[in-house]
Order: structure tokens, then C-alpha cells, then sequence
């Protein structure tokens, strides 16, 4: 297997799935819809609906029905950064190469395009139930699980917690950052390989271990992307340096340094594979989705 080929056949392959989903432009509400799509078109690595096809043929999945949970994830990850990154959050003007979405469009229509793709994911996520492949109780347990890692008590949380946390500097603890990272980056992580392997009908105890093991994946691209804040730029990041430092963030560099960050990061990436290769015994394996989580933490954006 050639890695990098295979991963830019499968960014495509997400991408076009991902496209496929996006409303139609027109109407009287034509300018959230529009800029709800710039939002997804502009890019990204397509990262969660990928892991989520891949964790899907994992467990043996081979059907359609898949598609358009994999729709739903992009569209509430990307919801996420456009709520993110608005002045009233970090007040970043640059995502994914591009403008970001409320410098383009507005605070108003920036708004109301994250509300729209958080209710399109469950609109879109819902069509499932009209393909063949999966259970119906497959389907239903899959949009429990992303309805509840992106909430309160998920990728909102998270974000709930990362924006209180700001200016609080050193009185940060581990435990409280981790509860950030888990929360605003584990949880929609969780959510995708959780929901790829309920649709390929995984047991429940395999969804358990899926469960930690993108927990520790989160955690470590969590921690790579505050290392990247520091160390990337504009051009190779697509998106602002130094916002983290800016918003008086603590991350996992201010909190440990580069060095320690790097390790630990590594440390939860080999422990996530191990997990992973452990279903092997089972008979189940993907060499690609094992390859996939170790890219990320040499990735540079
Ligand atoms: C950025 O996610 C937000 C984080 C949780 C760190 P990605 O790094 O996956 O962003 P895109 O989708 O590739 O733009
Ligand atoms: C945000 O984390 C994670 C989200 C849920 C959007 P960051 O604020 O570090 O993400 P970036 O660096 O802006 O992508
Ligand atoms: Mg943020
Ligand atoms: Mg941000
Ligand atoms: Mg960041």
C-alpha cells in the first residue's frame, strides 16, 4: 500500500460523498445556504467522515447507508470551526486556506450557517433510514451517538469549557485541559468511529473499545494541533498561528512545552493502534485506517 496515494483516492472518495449532501443555493434564505457551503467546499482533510468509512469496513461494512452519516459528521465538525473561530470566540479570518466564514459572509449569516449545518447533519443523517444496508436500531443508536458527542455534554462542553478556561493561565490543571481536549476535540472523533462501527453492526463491547481509542486519537490530534498553533504557519496551516497565545489559551505546549506535548502525544497515538490491531485477533483488520492514525501526528496542518 502506498499511503500517501491511497489517502488522497480516499480525501477524494469523502469528499465527493460529503459534496453530494450539500443544499441546494436558492430560495429567499439562498445566502445561509451559500454560505454554509462555502464553509465545507473550501476544504479540509475530511478527517472525521473518513475515519468513520474506515472504521465502518472495519467491522465489515459495505453498504450506502453509511453516506450520509458521514455527511452529518463533516457538516457538524465544520459548523464547529465556523462558530469557532467568530469574534466573540478565538475571531480568526482565516480557515482551511480561505476567509473564514463570518469575515466573508457576516456575524449574522456566520451564525446562522453553524446553526444550519448542525440541524442539515441531523436532517441529512436522517435519509439513512430510507437506504437499504444497517439496522434500523443500527441507525437509531448511530444518531444517538452523534447527537450526544456533539452536545453539552460533548463538543459544545468543550467549547464551553475552552472559552471559560481563557486568561486562567496557570491555574489550569492537566485534568482540566484534558477535560477541554476531550470534550471539544475527543468527542466528535468518538463520534465517527463510533458510529461507523454501530452501522457495520459492531458488538458492544467493540464499540467500547472504539470509544477509547478515539479517545486517546482525539486527545492527540488535540495535542498536535495546539503544538502546530505555534510552530506551522498561515500558508502551510490554513488557518492563523499563534490564536492560542493571542486568546491566552492554555494548551499542551504552554501547559508541558513542545517536547513533552510531542511525546505524550505519541505515546496516546501507539496505544490507540495497539488498541486498533487488537481486533485483529477477531479477524478484523484495516491496515489503512492504522496508517491514517499515524500520519496524524507527523501532519503539518
Ligand atoms: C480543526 O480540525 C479543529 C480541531 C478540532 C483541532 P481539523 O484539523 O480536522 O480541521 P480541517 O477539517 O482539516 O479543516
Ligand atoms: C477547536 O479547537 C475545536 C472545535 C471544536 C472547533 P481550536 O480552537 O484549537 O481549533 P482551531 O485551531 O481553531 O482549528
Ligand atoms: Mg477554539
Ligand atoms: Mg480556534
Ligand atoms: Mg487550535
Amino acid at each position: 500500500m502506498n499511503f500517501e496515494i491511497e489517502l488522497e483516492n480516499r480525501t477524494k472518495e469523502t469528499e465527493s460523498v460529503v459534496k453530494a449532501y450539500l443544499p441546494e443555493e436558492s430560495g429567499w434564505a439562498k445566502t445561509v445556504i451559500e454560505a454554509m457551503n462555502y464553509s465545507v467546499n473550501v476544504g479540509g482533510k475530511r478527517l472525521r467522515p473518513m475515519l468513520m468509512a474506515e472504521t465502518y469496513k472495519l467491522f465489515g461494512g459495505k453498504d450506502k447507508a453509511v453516506e450520509p452519516f458521514m455527511a452529518a459528521i463533516e457538516m457538524i465538525h465544520t459548523y464547529s470551526l465556523v462558530h469557532d473561530d467568530l469574534p466573540a470566540m478565538d475571531n480568526d479570518e482565516y480557515r482551511r486556506g480561505k476567509k473564514t466564514t463570518w469575515v466573508v459572509y457576516g456575524d449574522a449569516m456566520a451564525i446562522l450557517a453553524g446553526d444550519g449545518l448542525l440541524n442539515y447533519a441531523f436532517e441529512t443523517a436522517l435519509t439513512s433510514f430510507e437506504m437499504s444496508g444497517s439496522s434500523v436500531a443500527a441507525k437509531a443508536k448511530a444518531l444517538s451517538i452523534l447527537a450526544k458527542k456533539a452536545g453539552i455534554h460533548g463538543m459544545i462542553g468543550g467549547q464551553t469549557a475552552d472559552i471559560e478556561a481563557e486568561h486562567l493561565g496557570g491555574t489550569v490543571t492537566q485534568e482540566h485541559l484534558l477535560f477541554i481536549h476531550e470534550h471539544k476535540t475527543a468527542a466528535l472523533i468518538q463520534a465517527a468511529m463510533m458510529a461507523g462501527a454501530v452501522l457495520a453492526g459492531a458488538s458492544d463491547a467493540q464499540v467500547q473499545m472504539i470509544e477509547q481509542a478515539a479517545y486517546e486519537i482525539g486527545i492527540a490530534f488535540q495535542i498536535q494541533d495546539d503544538i502546530l498553533d505555534v510552530t506551522s504557519s498561515l500558508e502551510t496551516l490554513g488557518k492563523p498561528v499563534g490564536s492560542d497565545a493571542r486568546n491566552q489559551k492554555t494548551t499542551y505546549v504552554t501547559l508541558k512545552g513542545i517536547e513533552e506535548a510531542s511525546r505524550e502525544q505519541k505515546e496516546l497515538s501507539a496505544h490507540a493502534i495497539e488498541l486498533l490491531a487488537a481486533f485483529e485477533k477477531e479477524g478484523y483488520h484495516n491496515a489503512f485506517l492504522l496508517e491514517l492514525i499515524r500520519s496524524l501526528i507527523t501532519r503539518d496542518r
